[in-house]
């Protein structure tokens, strides 16, 4: 399967840092963000990657990535998204790069330490997104579940008021070659976007949606608390891994 990074938009969420650079290239810990979603797609096997980039400072990306070789990949493209028009808009942007095939997205912004390769290659077809339990499901997609069949999804609802669950959709997803007929489909929210949670939506109305829980971290980094959280994570996570290397016991480092 090939990769998709989308990492587009303005990162308004996070000025000032993102007057100065595109906000998948802001640190977490010691590398830039975009660098996590790399590694997740290529621990799983995937060495083929476009990437969309957006906004006043995505030429940075080629100075950070380059071609990609460095980082594990054989193959780095880059698309440009012109306004910040939505999830599903960044992705459809890929059509031609997936060629019918079947694709992994990853949002930029998304940091997780889950090994997502068996679910790769078990992948034939439809979807498969990754819940995970958080303390703010309002922010996210949020599954509203069969009350008579928990792992039965109804439907997905997008930053809801009253979440049904406390599950959120991660900014993981795996998609067969319809995702691009689906997004097609698509009518702006009323925030003016293409909305990933009404593709995911699609393919659950038309039985082709899975879902699994990921396991260990993840998490967001698109609001100082998410990018501090994740930086907080990342940091004890490569310094922990240091200490026990030289059998030193690690300190935690203050919240
Ligand atoms: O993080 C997971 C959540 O991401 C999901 O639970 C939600 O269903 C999904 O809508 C999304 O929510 P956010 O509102 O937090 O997404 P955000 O607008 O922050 O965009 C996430 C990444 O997607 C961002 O880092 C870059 C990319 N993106 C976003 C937009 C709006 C683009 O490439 N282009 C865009 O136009």
């Amino acid at each position: 399967m090939k990769g998709v990074i989308l990492g587009g938009g303005l990162g308004s969420r996070l000025y000032p840092l993102t007057h100065a650079t595109n906000k998948h290239l802001l640190p977490i810990y010691d590398r830039p963000m975009v660098y996590y979603p790399i590694a997740t797609l290529v621990n799983a096997g995937i060495d083929e990657v476009i990437i969309v980039t957006g906004g006043p400072h995505a030429g940075d990306y080629l100075r950070v990535l380059q071609n990609g070789r460095q980082l594990g990949l054989r193959h780095l493209e880059y698309t440009y998204q012109e306004r910040e028009g939505g999830i599903a808009e960044a992705l459809a942007l890929c059509e031609d790069f997936a060629d019918g095939e079947s694709i992994v997205v990853i949002l930029g912004d998304n940091t997780t330490d889950a090994d997502i390769r068996p679910a790769v290659q078990d992948f034939r077809e439809g979807a498969l997104i990754f819940l995970k339990e958080v303390h703010d499901p309002d922010r996210y997609g949020c599954p509203v579940f069969d009350p008579a069949d928990r792992r039965r999804i109804l439907r997905i609802e997008e930053k809801p008021k009253q979440p049904q669950s406390n599950l959120a959709v991660s900014g993981l997803y795996l998609y067969d070659g319809r995702v691009f007929d689906y997004i097609k489909r698509l009518k702006p929210s009323g925030r003016g976007e293409l909305e990933i949670t009404d593709v995911n939506n699609f393919y659950l109305e038309d039985g082709l949606l899975r879902w699994e829980e990921l396991e260990g971290f993840w998490s967001d980094a698109g609001t100082f608390e998410s990018l501090y959280r994740s930086n907080v994570f990342w940091a004890e996570k490569a310094l922990g891994a240091q200490a026990a290397q030289s059998g030193i016991v690690q300190e935690t480092i203050p919240q």
